[in-house]
């Protein structure tokens, strides 16, 4: 692995500069970042990650006066929701600046644009004199990565630097909404639960299948896979033959298997500390000396909504 892992700012900007991408910390997820006004950094982007370029992606940078450059203009409600929630776990579709290649947002005449909450990434942002293009750094399908060793492992080949910024503390992507009229639409749901932004516009709609959505085409069905086939448990029996089977419950072990093979998203039933664990948890049971894992659904409420949502999209299609 020839990647550097390292905290310098300044190193990251060099290398963004001559138009590489380098691994950048986020609360959410880690992002796969590079120049976003550069056509030439957006194309390596989109071929470390091996992702179609019919996906768009989201443009990253540190204030809402800065995003405001990169959009048309921003509706009433865009605005109260950047001023509550950025910097934060919340990216917006707004109409598209002609600033932005229409590489980054597929040709689509919106663009996505997110101000990360991590203090190094903050920083890095405010030195450079561009926005960053960022999906989360992980190859195309793949769960998405809280740590610059789930970066190392699979992209570390492929990329020169990740800025270290330590575990996510967020763990899910970004919640992702959109304006119709005076309407917020919520496109993926992620690490905003869907009531705190409630809370600022009222009611929203969620656009429960926004795969089919030439809107978010990037929004596919299947993602976030593990390599192992993963199945939502619904209650099934196991008997005694469950060596091989690897358990993802999210307050207590199942009584039948193996407590080696079981993870535990949060003992206490703590929303965001199950958030936080997701990922790594999935990544950890993928490498298991097992077949397939069952997953345990949360409540539909809160961030148990995003998750159960990634576990959908990650589970084997029967
Ligand atoms: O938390 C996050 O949002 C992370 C961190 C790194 O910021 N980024 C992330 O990016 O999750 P990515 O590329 O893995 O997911 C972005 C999603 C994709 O499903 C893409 O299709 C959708 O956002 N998207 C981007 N631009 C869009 C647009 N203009 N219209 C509709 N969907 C868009
Ligand atoms: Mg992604």
């Amino acid at each position: 692995m020839k990647v550097i892992i390292g905290t310098d700012i300044q190193q990251a900007k060099a290398f963004l500069e001559q138009g590489n991408v380098v691994g950048i910390p986020t609360e959410t997820v880690y992002g796969l970042a590079g120049n976003a006004l550069d056509i030439e950094a957006v194309t390596k982007i989109f071929e470390v990650k091996n992702r179609p370029t019919f996906d768009p992606l989201i443009v990253h940078t540190n204030s809402i006066e800065r995003l405001a450059e990169f959009v048309q203009f921003m509706p009433e409600k865009a605005l109260l929701l950047a001023q509550k929630f950025m910097p934060g776990p919340l990216t917006m579709l707004l109409p598209k600046h002609p600033s932005i290649p229409d590489l980054v947002t597929s040709g689509l005449d919106t663009v996505a644009v997110r101000i990360p909450n991590h203090p190094l990434t903050l920083e890095l942002l405010a030195i450079l004199d561009f926005p960053l293009a960022a999906p989360s750094a992980n190859p195309f399908g793949y769960i998405s990565p809280t740590s610059t060793q789930h970066v190392a492992k699979q992209l570390g080949e492929k990329i020169p630097y990740i800025l270290d910024g330590g575990e996510c503390q967020i763990g899910l992507e970004s919640t992702i909404v959109g304006f119709e009229n005076d309407e917020v639409i919520v496109y993926r749901k992620g690490g905003l639960a869907i009531e705190e932004i409630e809370k600022i516009v009222g009611k929203v709609q969620v656009n429960e299948h926004s795969s089919s959505n030439p809107k978010a085409p990037g929004m596919l069905k299947s993602h976030y896979s593990p390599k192992k086939d993963l199945l939502i448990f619904k209650g099934e029996k196991f008997g005694n033959n469950t060596d091989k089977i690897g358990y993802l419950a999210f307050q207590k072990h199942h009584s039948e298997i193996t407590k080696e093979n079981q993870l535990i998203l949060s003992e206490s039933g703590d929303y965001k500390e199950a958030a936080k664990n997701l990922f790594a948890y999935m990544r950890q049971l993928d490498n298991m000396d097992i077949d397939k894992i069952y997953v345990e659904l949360l409540p539909e409420k809160d961030l148990g909504r995003a998750i159960n949502d990634r576990l959908k999209r990650a589970a084997v299609k029967l």
